[in-house]
């Protein structure tokens, strides 16, 4: 045998092994994931969700909706007599869910937290801000607890906002404060807790991008690897430095129709990756109503299939568009574990508002942002029987699930029509959850509970399969809103050498992200991973050295 044909031969050898490696992944594209029902009745439809370090997960509805279908504990009432609706309440407009017995306890809340925003602490509480008529000006705190726990919501009697934010996105920062951004008719963000003296600021691109109908309600708000924050409104987005208020780059706009309330696009920062040194991040946006069509329900427009992505962090920065195979408006994105992105929830036809959509999205999508692009990246997923159209909700769980909730188009509770108010809990399991894949998935052993920055750690995990592509995923606990999760980012860590110890055990060692530009201090999800298949999360804190 000649050299030459040696190596023609090891050619074609490491390009098969290439395609297979590329077939597998396909492969488990094609497999897709399956919806449960969790709950029948979780007493409220949520509007808002956000998943705590405990695995429990915090339920919000509005309070001036008439009673729920859960009553406070106790039998206490809630006498609030600038409720609009009912001044006498005995019921609960916010539930604890416990993921694995599947149910709910109720917990109080006083002041309207219709179209809040909120955000975890760097301790893991949850801050939750603004709402309506009363709630307008309102700070909230729960310190989450176990299912067996007591705790609940507490209102701030001392702080609350500058502006009145109704529909406003929060944001952690790298110093463990909040912003807050935006919101209906206020263009300025905010800080919590704010220095002394200091106020709200103006932020030109609200204004700038408030048309006939709004549709700049919810920015998208990522916080980006040089500590700045990209802005998305409507069509438009900038990047600010919130330290100097200072506009530093404005983008060019987004193709197509406008993206946030009401028309209800939604976004994700994409994974941000530590074998590069998480120098490049990379903005995805999808779907939305046509502009007009929040003002015309009753045509009904079809929403949008197209998406952009952007490197923001390029020098010559453009949105690069794709379609997807089933258009969407008010559809949720979740950062999963693999790193790829699930669509799920909303409809097709109409806008957001209550009863301004039809056509349910009863299939998700799965965009996987490394498959090569075109059509292929979307991976239609089979149906749920459970319409999620306006005010519904989907959350990344511990165990690689991910949590789908409410689903009200009504402006109270009301059990008729085409869209009944939804009180249903589902879970949908990604394919990895597969039972095909169950060799494969990676069960963390051992592991630190706190991470400081740049720091060198060993995660120990049990695998049945010899593990081939290892990752170590941090994935923060959004606050889930209105088709958008304020505060969701992932990092795949860098890693370094993997050891064996023998009977399926390894120990693999981590390099913590740099600072917290990268990764906030906050609880974060650490996420096994091997070949695309994510195994259960452990939950770590991110601190200052
Ligand atoms: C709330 O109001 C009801 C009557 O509407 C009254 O009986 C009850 O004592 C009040 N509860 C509290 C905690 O103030
Ligand atoms: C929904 O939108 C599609 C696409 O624009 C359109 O063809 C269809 O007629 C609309 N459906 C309804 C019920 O209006
Ligand atoms: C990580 O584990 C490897 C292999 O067992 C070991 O050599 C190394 O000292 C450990 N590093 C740390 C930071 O614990």
């Amino acid at each position: 045998m000649s050299l030459a044909y040696l190596k023609f031969h090891s050619v074609l050898w490491l390009t098969y092994c290439a395609s297979v490696t590329m077939e597998w992944r396909w492969a488990s594209a094609q497999v897709v994931g399956s919806y449960k029902l969790l709950l029948n009745n979780a007493g409220i439809a949520s509007m808002h969700t956000a998943v705590t370090r405990f695995n429990t997960v915090i339920m919000l509805d509005r309070t001036n909706i008439g009673p729920s279908q859960i009553n406070l504990a106790n039998g206490k009432c809630r006498n609030n007599s600038l409720d609009l609706v009912l001044k006498h309440d005995c019921t609960a407009h916010s539930v604890m869910f416990s993921p694995g017995p599947d149910t709910v306890r109720p917990l109080s809340i006083f002041t309207d937290t219709w179209c809040s925003s909120g955000q975890f602490l760097s301790d893991g509480t949850l801050l939750q801000t603004g709402g309506d008529f009363e709630g307008k000006f309102k700070i909230r705190r729960l310190s989450p607890c176990s299912p067996s726990g007591t705790c609940d919501w507490v209102e701030d009697s001392k702080a609350s906002l500058i502006d009145p934010r109704w529909y406003a996105t929060n944001q952690i920062l790298p110093d463990g404060r909040v912003i807050v951004v935006g919101g209906r008719e206020v263009f300025t963000y905010e800080f919590i807790p704010r220095q002394a003296g200091e106020g709200s600021f103006f932020l030109k691109l609200l204004s700038d991008t408030n048309d006939f109908e709004n549709d700049n309600y919810y920015p998208f708000v990522h916080l980006l690897p040089d500590g700045n924050l990209y802005i998305f409104a409507n069509r438009d987005s900038i990047l600010l430095d919130y330290r100097k208020n200072v506009i530093l780059r404005k983008y060019p706009p987004l193709p197509g129709n406008p993206r946030n309330y009401p028309s209800g696009g939604s976004s994700v920062l994409l994974p941000l990756d530590g074998a590069s040194g998480y120098r490049s991040a990379e903005v995805l946006v999808c779907g939305g109503a046509q502009l007009g069509a929040f003002r015309n329900p009753s045509k009904q427009l079809g929403c949008s299939d197209s998406c952009g992505w952007m490197t923001v962090t390029s020098q010559r920065p453009s949105w690069t568009m794709e379609s997807m195979p089933i258009r969407r408006c008010m559809g949720d994105m979740v950062l999963l574990p693999s790193r790829d992105v699930l669509i799920v929830n909303g409809a097709q036809n109409g806008s957001q508002g209550w009863g301004y959509a039809t056509q349910p999205c009863l299939r998700p999508l799965v965009y996987r942002p490394t498959a090569p692009s075109g059509s292929t990246r979307f991976v239609v997923q089979s149906a749920t029987t459970i319409a999620r159209v306006y005010h519904s909700t989907a959350n990344l769980l511990p165990d690689g699930r991910v949590l789908i909730a409410g689903s009200n188009t009504h402006q109270f509770y009301t059990f008729t029509g085409e869209f009944p108010t939804e009180l249903r809990v589902e879970a949908w399991s990604p394919y990895y959850l597969n039972v095909a894949y169950l060799p494969k998935r990676p069960t963390i052993t051992r592991s630190p509970r706190r991470i400081t920055y740049g720091s060198v750690f060993n995660v120990s995990f049990f695998c049945a399969r010899t593990p081939t592509s290892v990752e170590m995923n941090l994935v923060s606990a959004g606050f889930t809103t209105h088709s958008y999760s304020q505060g969701q980012r992932l990092m795949r860590m860098k890693l370094g050498r993997m050891a064996a110890l023998g009977s399926n055990r390894y120990v693999q060692t981590v390099i913590a992200p740099p600072n917290a530009n990268i990764a906030p201090p906050q609880y974060y999800m650490l996420f096994p991973v091997m070949s695309g298949v994510a195994g259960r999360a452990v939950w770590v804190q991110m601190i200052p050295s």
